[in-house]
């Protein structure tokens, strides 16, 4: 360390810390920048207050209470980090939420060593996820040319993370802790709703819930990597259809583990609506005590009668090295696509899917493709 850096390290560590302090440096009167700290049961009076965080050099939400029934929004950011420490938390209220919200461009999202943002969404349970109570979804993000990383968040009311108008944005070592959920009626606790984004890639997340792991509903270049996905619905694309955008391309899904969920890789587009799903590809996929469907393709979600539509086509749809096993009660492969043109292109290879039921009931499978 250089005897500047050094410096300057002492006078951050003494200088009160909200705003830009005063420091005397080399004889003279110098202004530091420094970070802006939100802490415990005040903090967040003081955060709210603020309309610009642009005098902090970031900001430290540290052990954070947020009251009810408001969100923890931190907007406009530009060139700057957001770090959470300790366990930061929210009382209780009946509404939509968000919890929290990340908004800006070129930010630094982190979760310091040991630190959690805590849902306590046992108190919002009631087995009827998006029904019954009403619940707070948990964590928004519109951000550009970012990351969040080493986030860890406990039992989320209902869905966690919804990307929405990202554009470049990566998320690594994410950790989704709903478990308790599984007895205690957590529901439609999705880990990633991802809409109208572009470029985003999701790395080493471990999600524990009871819906999808990953939903994809609109976007282009969206990569999800050496994840782990237990007890949840498994890394799909949809439900595409009836939103304000319904166009889904270039998709990996790559080196990821699904165990005990109802689905493991799952496409499913509305009946009756129009859109395009294209170029997804699910490569070394792991799947264990998958409880419903193995690998699933459906056109015909939502629709009572399960007859498939052929106005969102699935192009482009490889499986590459998709092993493991399902429930002897679920099905291995099930294919229900709307014509012969609303499946086109695919290419299948290495999929050995085992250990549960296999269906005649396919219909309008493309070219080289078996349901058993
Ligand atoms: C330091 O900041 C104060 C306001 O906080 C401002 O009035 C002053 O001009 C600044 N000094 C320098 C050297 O930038
Ligand atoms: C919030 O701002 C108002 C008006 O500027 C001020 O009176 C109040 O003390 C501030 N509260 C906090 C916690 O900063
Ligand atoms: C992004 O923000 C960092 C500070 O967090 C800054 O050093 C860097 O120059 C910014 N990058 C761009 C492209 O503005
Ligand atoms: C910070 O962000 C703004 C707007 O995004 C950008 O124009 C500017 O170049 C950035 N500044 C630095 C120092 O990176
Ligand atoms: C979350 O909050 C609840 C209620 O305060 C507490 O019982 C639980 O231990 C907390 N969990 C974590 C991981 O901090
Ligand atoms: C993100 O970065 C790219 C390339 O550096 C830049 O062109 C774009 O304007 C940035 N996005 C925003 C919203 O600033
Ligand atoms: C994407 O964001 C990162 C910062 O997270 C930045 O370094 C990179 O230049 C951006 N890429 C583009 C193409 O804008
Ligand atoms: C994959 O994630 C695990 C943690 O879940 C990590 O230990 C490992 O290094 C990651 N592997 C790669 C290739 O990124
Ligand atoms: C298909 O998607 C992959 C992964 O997102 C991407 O790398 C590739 O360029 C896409 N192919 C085409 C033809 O767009
Ligand atoms: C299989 O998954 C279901 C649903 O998550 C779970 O209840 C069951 O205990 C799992 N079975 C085994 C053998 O792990
Ligand atoms: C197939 O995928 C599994 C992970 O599911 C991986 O361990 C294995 O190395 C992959 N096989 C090949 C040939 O890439
Ligand atoms: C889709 O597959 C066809 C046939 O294999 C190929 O010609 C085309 O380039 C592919 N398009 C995309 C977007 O991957």
């Amino acid at each position: 360390m250089s005897s500047m850096m050094r410096l300057i390290s002492i006078l951050l560590a003494v200088l009160p810390f909200l705003g830009v302090g005063n420091a005397l440096a080399w004889g003279r009167i110098v202004n530091v920048t420094q970070p802006c700290v939100f802490h415990g049961p005040t903090g967040y009076a003081w955060l709210a207050n603020i309309t610009s965080f642009s005098h902090c050099s970031g900001i430290i939400i540290s052990g954070l209470k947020v009251p009810a029934g408001v969100t923890l929004s931190l907007r406009n950011l530009k060139n700057t980090s957001v770090t959470f420490q300790g366990e930061t938390s929210w009382g209780y209220q009946e509404w939509a939420g968000p919890l929290l919200s990340i908004e800006g461009n070129n930010v630094t999202v982190k979760g310091a060593p040991g630190s959690v943002l805590n849902g306590t969404g046992e108190l919002w349970w009631d087995g009827e996820g998006s029904d019954g109570k009403t619940k707070p979804k948990f964590f928004k993000l519109k951000l550009t040319n970012s990351t969040v990383d080493d986030i860890r968040i406990v039992n989320s009311p209902v869905h966690v993370f919804s990307i929405n108008n990202c554009r470049n944005l990566t998320l690594a070592n994410i950790m989704i802790d709903n478990s308790l959920g599984d007895k205690r009626g957590g529901h439609n606790t999705d880990g990633f709703d991802i809409s109208e984004s572009s470029d985003i890639t999701i790395v080493g997340a471990k999600v524990y819930n009871q819906d999808d792991c990953v939903a994809i509903n609109s976007g282009t270049n969206i990569v999800f990597r050496n994840g782990t996905c237990v007890g949840g619905h498994g890394l799909s694309i949809g439900s595409v259809g009836g939103r304000t955008n319904n166009i889904v391309s270039n998709v990996l899904f790559e080196d990821s583990l699904i165990a005990d969920s109802e689905n493991g890789v799952r496409i499913k587009t509305k009946s009756g609506e129009s859109g395009t799903v294209s170029n997804v590809t699910y490569k070394n996929i792991r799947l264990e005590n998958i409880t419903k469907i193995g690998i699933t393709v459906d056109q015909s979600y939502g629709a009572t009668s399960k007859a498939p539509t052929s106005g969102i086509p699935v192009t482009n749809f490889t499986l590459v090295n998709i092993t493991g096993t399902v429930n002897a009660k679920g099905t291995n492969i099930f294919v229900n696509c709307g014509n012969s043109s609303s499946c086109e292109s695919w290419s299948w290879s290495g999929v050995h899917v085992t250990g549960g039921k296999k269906t005649k009931k396919c219909l309008n499978l493309p070219a080289g493709i078996s349901c058993s």
